[in-house]
Formats: C-alpha cells, sequence, structure tokens
C-alpha cells in the first residue's frame, strides 16, 4: 500500500487551565497504580505548571514509611515509570516538598484521624482552601470500608460548600449488576454523584476522546457515520503481554470484566453516540447511555451465540491462576447497535492478551462501490471497499484506506493510505491518561469519567453473559497460542458473515 503524507498543521494552542488549590490523598500509595500510573502523572502535571502551586499529595498506606521514605519512594517510582526522561532535580526537589504519609489501616478510625490532623494542617500551611481529592487506589474490596470511614469522620464535605470533596474510584466497579449496584449504592450513600469520579482509563487517551473532535469538529465524516455507508466495525484491544504478577486478580476478572465491560464499551459508545446537544459533561454521557441501552448480543435462544472466548497457552502456568482454570484471556463478539443510525450494522470486537500486536483501533469498514464502471470485472473485484481507522495506540493515528489507479498505460486499481500520525503531526508522544483523568477531577470536569447509569447499563449487557459462560463454563482451554490473534473461533465468528478480520 502506497503511504500518501500527512498534512502537518500549524502549532495547536495547548488547553493550559490550571487545576485549583487542593490536596490529593491516594489511599493504597504504596501500591502499584500510585507508583506506576500516579505519581508519574502528577510529576509530569507539574512540568508544564499545570498543578497549582498550592498542591499536596499524601499517601495512605501499611507502611511504616515516614514522609521522606515516601518521598524517596516515589522519586524512584517516577524514575523509572514515568513517560518523560529522568527526574529533573530542581523540579522534584519542589515536588517532593508537597509529598506526605499517613500510616494506618483502612479498618483502623485512628487513620482517618491522623490524616485528618495531616490535612487540616496542610490546608493551614499550604492555603489549600479545604479542597480535597480522595483516590482509592486499592483492590475495590477495601473501597466500603475506606468510604464509610471517611464519611464517619467527617472527611466528606457535601457539595455545593466552599471547600469541595471528590472521590476517584478505580474500576473494576463491581463484578455483575447487583455489585455494582450495591457499588454505587453505597457511593451515593458517602457522596452526590457529582462527587465520584469512577475512572476508566482509556477515556483519558488522546486519541478516545479524538474520538468525539473528528467526529464532531469535521463536517465530512459524520454524513457516512451510519448504515447506509458503513458496511461493519471493528474495534480491537490486543494485547501482547500476559497476565503477568496479576494472576489472582485476573483469575476473578477474565477479560469480559477487564476490558470488554468498560474499555470496549466506552470506545463503542464513543464510536456509535448521536452528536450531544452541548459538549457539556451530561450531554456527552447521556449521548453513551443511549448507546448501552441500545446495544444488543445476539442470543439463540439462550445461548449467546456470537461470543467467542479463548485462553492462552501458559496461562495455567502464572503464579496465581488455578491449573485447570476456565478464564478466558481472549474474547471475540458480535453486537448490533439497535437504533436508526447503526440497524443491521455488525459491530466486531475483540481484545484479549498474548496476541500477537499491541494494537488498539476502531475500523469503519465502509460499503463496497455499488456499480463497477470500468468495463473490466477484475479490476473492480480488486477494489477494496475503504476503511477509515482510528488509531487508539500506539502510532496514534488516523488512516483512510482508498482506492486510485496505479500509475501505468493499463487500468489497474490499487489501494493506497492517507496516514495521520500524532507524533508527525503535533510532535511528540501524546500525555498520559492519569495525567489528563486526574487534573480534570481537579477540575470538576466528569466528561471523562463513567456516571453511574452507564456503569449499570453496561453490566446489565453483559451480566447474562458472564453468567452464560459461568453455568456453561469453556471447553477446550488454552486453545490459542501466545503471539497469535486468538482462537479458530474467532475467525469462524467473522467467516460466518463472509468477512475476515483486519489484518493488524
Ligand atoms: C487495564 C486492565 O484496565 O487496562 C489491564 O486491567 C490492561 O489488564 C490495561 O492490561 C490496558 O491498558 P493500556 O492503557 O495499556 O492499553
Amino acid at each position: 500500500m502506497t503511504k500518501i503524507e500527512a498534512f502537518r498543521p500549524a502549532a495547536m494552542p495547548v488547553g493550559a487551565r490550571e487545576a485549583p488549590p487542593c490536596a490529593f490523598v491516594a489511599f493504597g500509595a504504596p501500591g502499584d497504580l500510585t507508583r506506576r500510573k500516579l505519581m508519574p502523572a502528577l510529576y509530569n502535571l507539574t512540568l508544564p505548571g499545570l498543578l497549582p502551586e498550592r498542591f499536596a499529595a499524601v499517601g495512605v498506606g501499611r507502611r511504616a514509611w515516614s514522609d521522606e521514605a515516601f518521598r524517596g519512594e516515589m522519586e524512584r517510582a517516577v524514575g523509572e515509570f514515568s513517560r518523560t526522561d529522568g527526574v529533573d532535580p530542581e523540579v522534584w526537589h519542589g515536588f517532593a516538598a508537597k509529598l506526605a504519609f499517613v500510616e494506618g489501616d483502612f479498618e483502623a478510625p485512628a487513620t482517618y484521624s491522623s490524616l485528618a490532623r495531616k490535612l487540616d494542617a496542610l490546608d493551614r500551611d499550604g492555603a489549600l482552601g479545604g479542597n480535597r481529592l480522595f483516590y482509592l487506589a486499592t483492590p475495590p474490596s477495601e473501597f466500603p470500608v475506606i468510604l464509610q470511614r471517611l464519611k464517619a469522620e467527617g472527611l466528606i464535605q457535601p457539595p455545593g460548600g466552599e471547600a469541595w470533596t471528590r472521590v476517584i474510584v478505580e474500576k473494576p466497579f463491581g463484578r455483575d449488576l447487583e455489585s455494582a449496584r450495591a457499588l454505587n449504592a453505597l457511593l451515593a450513600h458517602v457522596l452526590d454523584e457529582s462527587q465520584t469520579f469512577r475512572i476508566d482509563h482509556y477515556l483519558g487517551k488522546e486519541t478516545v476522546q479524538n474520538i468525539l473532535v473528528f467526529r464532531f469538529a469535521n463536517s465530512m465524516f459524520e454524513p457516512l457515520w451510519n448504515r447506509k455507508y458503513v458496511d461493519h466495525v471493528e474495534i480491537t484491544a490486543a494485547e501482547t503481554v500476559g497476565v503477568g504478577t496479576r494472576g489472582r486478580f485476573y483469575e476473578e476478572t477474565g477479560v469480559l470484566r477487564d476490558i470488554v465491560q468498560n474499555h470496549l464499551l466506552e470506545v463503542l459508545a464513543l464510536t456509535a453516540m448521536e452528536p450531544p446537544t452541548t459538549g457539556g459533561a451530561e450531554d456527552i454521557r447521556g449521548e453513551k447511555l443511549k448507546v448501552l441501552h441500545a446495544l444488543r448480543v445476539p442470543w439463540d435462544d439462550t445461548i449467546p451465540r456470537d461470543v467467542a472466548l479463548g485462553q492462552y497457552r501458559g496461562y495455567r502456568d502464572e503464579p496465581g491462576v488455578a491449573r485447570d482454570s476456565v478464564t478466558p484471556t481472549f474474547a471475540a463478539l458480535r453486537v448490533f447497535v439497535d437504533n436508526w443510525r447503526w440497524q443491521g450494522v455488525p459491530f466486531y470486537l475483540r481484545a484479549g492478551k498474548r496476541l500477537a500486536k499491541r494494537v488498539t483501533e476502531v475500523a469503519l469498514h465502509m460499503q463496497t462501490i455499488p456499480l463497477c464502471l470500468f468495463g473490466r470485472q477484475d479490476v473492480c473485484e480488486r477494489t477494496e471497499p475503504n476503511v477509515l481507522t482510528l488509531r487508539i495506540q500506539p502510532d496514534e493515528g488516523i488512516q483512510l484506506q482508498f482506492a486510485s489507479k496505479i500509475p501505468g498505460h493499463d487500468l489497474a486499481v490499487g489501494s493506497v493510505l492517507m496516514d495521520m500520525k500524532y507524533t508527525e503531526a503535533f510532535g511528540g508522544e501524546p500525555p498520559e491518561a492519569y495525567e489528563r483523568l486526574l487534573l480534570d477531577a481537579m477540575r470538576g470536569d466528569a466528561t471523562l469519567f463513567s456516571r453511574r447509569d452507564a456503569v449499570e447499563a453496561s453490566w446489565t449487557w453483559i451480566t447474562p453473559v458472564l453468567d452464560y459462560f459461568q453455568r456453561n463454563p469453556p471447553q477446550g482451554f488454552p486453545d490459542y497460542e501466545p503471539g497469535s490473534w486468538g482462537p479458530e473461533s474467532c475467525d469462524d465468528l467473522v467467516r460466518r458473515d463472509r468477512r475476515t478480520w483486519r489484518t493488524l
């Protein structure tokens, strides 16, 4: 395929809305999430001056760490995991002075009184205005006790006052509809929905946000974005890594809960939603919800026939995984969005670990041309339909495949590619998802966070499928080789429709 160079735009303005003064409190601070994602994100936000001067980050956990020890640990974590090279000693010096640690058990009321004292002192010394952003970076089993203790200790201010309190909750939000409802009920008991920030880090990815910009800041694509022109849509989230050290967690989760219920459905909702009335959080989230309500996986009586599951060879040898595990590490689904725009257009979803390539993308396959005008059937048969690809990661960008005459005296048609790459067009890597999401939570912008009703709608949709496979465990696992594109059943799913998956 020939490549046509991306048009290079003029320098883009940087949206630099600074966050207000606040204290950020991470429960589970010694854990992986804080080290790998949260601390590097906060550090990287200080570099362009997006974190307020009046800011503090407090870690809470069971380690016997002093403030000094916590700072040392976090410096090592940032050095190892930040997307930027190394730690700038001068920047770090200023940032480290804002870090503090509170040791304690999440069950113990004393932990919360120490935290309250620390936060009061930070408020006084740093003029943080009493604003607090709590982050539950712990296993979900710890959420209830932390939320209840925060409330009991008076650490949660009701909305509408001078100082704000917000809580970020990490996925998974439950493990089925019932537990998601229970978690939401607990959150609603402790917090107002406007204070609740359910994080799905996919929504913080630049390229996921760009789905909306691409669709609604251009006039030429939207008229084609429907069943009249789109033949089918493929959404892929493929990883090369296995479950690594997260075997125990993954055994409880599996790919349907880990990726499909949240990341893939968020991407699907942004791809399929109607234009919102405004760009405000509630309008966008309202439109996404409608997509989830219209989502259907076909059932043959009691069998979800368009769901193919797989497990990579070697998964059962991973630490924390049962030797006879039937947890799927791969899923492919054929689903429909039953509304006016998308009726009859299949959306093929696939996600898995230990696949051939790390790639997340949305591909819209346009319909074939209605008539061959070139007098030669062979020419038209070789004309591939247009494909528009939104590349979420890596090689973030957008590609359009279209047919072109191959130069020469004969009539021959080939496919060419218009290829916009973020790095070429804008220079540099896009920021990490957590940077944007932490900043938005501090600013009180919930657009990129999951709302209660959407979380419940996605569980309503997927829980019957999970229940089916709970009652009818998949047979023949493991069934795909690491480094392949998944099990045979994945190909069968599209072959039934006389289609093939895109070669990635
Ligand atoms: C997480 C899942 O939510 O997303 C992981 O729990 C997965 O299993 C990860 O590896 C993928 O995220 P990213 O940003 O690396 O595509």
